[in-house]
């Protein structure tokens, strides 16, 4: 049941092939996500759209995207992860602040983790988190996170 993440991976899938990333999805949602399916659409989109521009400048091999959606007892959690290099851990505390980017003035605006962290936390009663990925020592990748409770109502 990821109607949501099917919808923003085929907006996104043409350019993600066309750069090389490999897209792998997961889903073992046994639910659809209760929330605003439009705005969870571009939470993704811009989510993924970071990864790719990440994969695009670390050009590192096998880049991939990785999309894994399952459930505990409480919670419907969404984790999306790259292998693009990380986040640096002196600016990864100032990522969702609004007009934080690393990017040139064409290619970012530093809004979409600011917006998609209002959607989520405001919008959706949900959270999204992110961790960098370490793998024996190093830093390779980023890995978001957006989690809701399954008993929380409906906003
Ligand atoms: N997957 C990722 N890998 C590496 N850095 C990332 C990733 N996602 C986000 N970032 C960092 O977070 C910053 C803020 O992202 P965002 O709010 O979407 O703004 P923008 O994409 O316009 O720069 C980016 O400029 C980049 O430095
Ligand atoms: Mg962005």
């Amino acid at each position: 049941m990821c109607e949501v993440v099917e919808k923003a991976t085929s907006i996104i899938n043409k350019t993600l092939k066309m750069n090389g990333i490999k897209l792998n999805v997961l889903c073992e949602l046994n639910a659809p996500i209760l929330t605003h399916p439009n705005e969870l659409v571009q939470v993704f989109l811009n989510i993924i759209k970071n990864a790719n521009d990440a994969h695009t400048k670390a050009k590192k091999e096998n880049p991939y995207i990785k999309i894994k959606g399952y459930e505990t007892k409480e919670e419907q959690i969404i984790e999306i992860s790259d292998n693009a290099g990380g986040i640096d851990e002196k600016i990864i505390c100032n990522i969702f602040d609004p007009y934080f980017t690393t990017k040139d003035e064409k290619n970012g605006t530093g809004l979409g983790l600011y917006i998609s962290k209002i959607i989520i936390e405001t919008h959706c009663n949900g959270k999204l988190q992110v961790k960098n990925i370490y793998e024996s020592g190093e830093l390779t990748g980023v890995k978001f996170i957006i989690s809701f409770l399954k008993n929380k109502p409906i906003i």
